[in-house]
Parts: C-alpha cells; sequence; structure tokens
C-alpha cells in the first residue's frame, strides 16, 4: 500500500505509519498538476485543510482507498465523490478543539487589549500609553455561533473570566445548554442583538457560509466585537470590513480566510483586526495527537477495519 502525506503532520504519524511497513510518501507544498499527476499510484492520501480533494483529484486518483484529514472539518473534501467511489474519508474532531478553544481565546484577548499593535508599537522603541485602552471581559455577554465541542469549550472557559455566554445552535440538544449553563437563544438576530463579543465555531458548509453578514451586523449593539477560528467565510467578510470601517464593529479577531492560504484580504489593512494565519490547530500537543489519530485511523481503514471517525 502507498500513503501519499501531501500536508504536514507530526513525526509520530509518519513514524507510526512508516513501521506498519506501508510506502509513506512525504511531499509538501506540490503543485496541483504534480499532485494530479502522482495520485493514481496511492491508495491513500493524508492532507490538512489546504489540498482540494474534489471530482478532479478523484478522476486522477484511480487506487485511492483512504483520505485521511489531519484535522477536524471536511470541507475540503468532496464527500459526495468520495462515497460515489467507495473512498473511505477519515478525519480527527477531538484531537486539536483544546488548541482551537485557546486560540480563540487568545484572539480575543489580543483584540479587546489592542496586544498586536501595542507590540508593534513597543518594538518601534515608542512609549505612548494612550494609544491603546482596551475594554474587560468581565460582565460583557459572549454570543456562540455553534456550541459544538470547540464552542462549548469556549464558553466553560470564558464563564470563568466573568462573561455571561449565550448561544446559538439549532443542532444543540436543550440539555446540553443546562448542562453548560448557556443560555440558548432560538435566533441568531436576537443573539447578534444581544452581544458584545460574538465567536463562530461552525463547521464551513452551505448553511453557514456568510451566515454573519450585512444583515446580522445591521442587528448588533455598537462596537460589538467578532471571531472567526473556525472557517474563512463563515463571517462574511465584505459585510465585515464595511461593518469596521463605518463603526459597527469596533474589532475582529480572525484567524481565517476565505481566500486562505493566500493572505488576501481588505480585511488585513485595517487596524481594528488582529489576524492570525490559521494557526488554531498549530500548538505541539494538538499536532501530534491529531498526526498520530490521522495515522492510525488511515492505517486501519486501509485493512478494512471499522474506524471511528469515518
Ligand atoms: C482543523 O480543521 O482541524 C484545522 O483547521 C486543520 C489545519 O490546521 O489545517
Amino acid at each position: 500500500m502507498k500513503i501519499l502525506i501531501a500536508e504536514h503532520i507530526a513525526d509520530e504519524g509518519i513514524h507510526f505509519l512508516k513501521q506498519t511497513g506501508f510506502n509513506v510518501d512525504i511531499k509538501l507544498k506540490l503543485s496541483r498538476e504534480a499532485l494530479l499527476d502522482c495520485i493514481g499510484v496511492y491508495d491513500a492520501i493524508i492532507v490538512r485543510s489546504v489540498t482540494k480533494v474534489n471530482e478532479e483529484l478523484y478522476e486522477h486518483a484511480t487506487n485511492l482507498k483512504v483520505v485521511g484529514r489531519a484535522g477536524n472539518g471536511v470541507d475540503n473534501i468532496e464527500m459526495d465523490g468520495a462515497t460515489k467511489r467507495g473512498i473511505i474519508v477519515v478525519n480527527t474532531p477531538d484531537a486539536n478543539t483544546v488548541s482551537a478553544a485557546e486560540h480563540t481565546i487568545g484572539l480575543m484577548l489580543s483584540m479587546c487589549r489592542n496586544i498586536p499593535r501595542a507590540n508593534a508599537h513597543i518594538k518601534s522603541k515608542q512609549w505612548d500609553r494612550t494609544l491603546f485602552r482596551g475594554v474587560e471581559l468581565m460582565d460583557k455577554t459572549l454570543g456562540i455561533v455553534g456550541l459544538g465541542r470547540i464552542g462549548s469549550m469556549v464558553a466553560t472557559r470564558m464563564q470563568s473570566f466573568g462573561m455571561n455566554v449565550i448561544a446559538y445552535d439549532p443542532y444543540i440538544r436543550r440539555e446540553r445548554f443546562d448542562q453548560l449553563k448557556v443560555t440558548r437563544i432560538d435566533e441568531l438576530g436576537e443573539l447578534m442583538r444581544q452581544s458584545d463579543i460574538v465567536t463562530v465555531h461552525t463547521p464551513k458548509t452551505k448553511e453557514t457560509l456568510g451566515i454573519i453578514g450585512a444583515e446580522e451586523f445591521k442587528l448588533c449593539k455598537k462596537g460589538v466585537r467578532v471571531v472567526n477560528c473556525a472557517r474563512g467565510g463563515i463571517i462574511d467578510e465584505a459585510a465585515l470590513h464595511e461593518a469596521l470601517e463605518n463603526g459597527t464593529v469596533a474589532g475582529a479577531a480572525i484567524d481565517v480566510l476565505k481566500d486562505e492560504p493566500h493572505p488576501i484580504s481588505p480585511l488585513l489593512d485595517l487596524d481594528q483586526t488582529v489576524i492570525t494565519p490559521h494557526l488554531g490547530a498549530d500548538t505541539y500537543e494538538a499536532q501530534k495527537n491529531v498526526g498520530e489519530a490521522v495515522a492510525l485511523e488511515v492505517f486501519e481503514a486501509l485493512q478494512g477495519k471499522l474506524v471511528a471517525n469515518a
């Protein structure tokens, strides 16, 4: 069996696959043409969030049996195309949730206290304390859109900051909200009306793409702040840019861009934004967990075993 690792995974995962006796090739940052040229010989491919595993790739991947998605969402994998060809798709939904939740909180604090701009200021050998006055989180309302694994970790952690946490998620049972002591909001618009900070934690689907856009920003308190550490485009970037420019939104903390991995977005030019290049899962712990989990799942799937996250 031949496995192609097309995006970086931790050494632990690579060692595991190599010691199984499978033939493992690591070819990172291949051009699309080079990937399409070589994929035909592989039985499995491992990717993170950049490689588009779509019809075009499936057409070239005549031996492909397993797609390993090292991470959480599967929005870069065309599931119908895989299903119709009998290709198994596995992912690692639990392996990097803590890192994603902690990065969300880091971004939130950075945005509220202007830490990146203040850091750049003092490193340019200046000292003006009047430029960076921030806001506290305590007693503010945090609106969470998507109360799944990551959303609920953000909820419990931010309760310890003294925030009033509310959430909108039509797919999560009422008992789960009660268990987390999070107030359930039935309408997204109502969550937008009540929140001082809104953070999104949904997968990227047709339903969630642009779920927060111009109409939603019209409902917000003036000076709301937003965080997107989920997927680029869940908060409509053009609408967000407009809302930042007209002062409806006071700040945005963003880890994911619609057109990533290309750092192209008008949001990059605004002082009110704090932006990182998709670092939510980038900790040593998460990468070790993800690398080990995806390697084991790909190995098991290639052997025809039942895999938990398939
Ligand atoms: C995830 O979905 O788990 C991450 O976004 C994966 C990544 O960092 O590429």
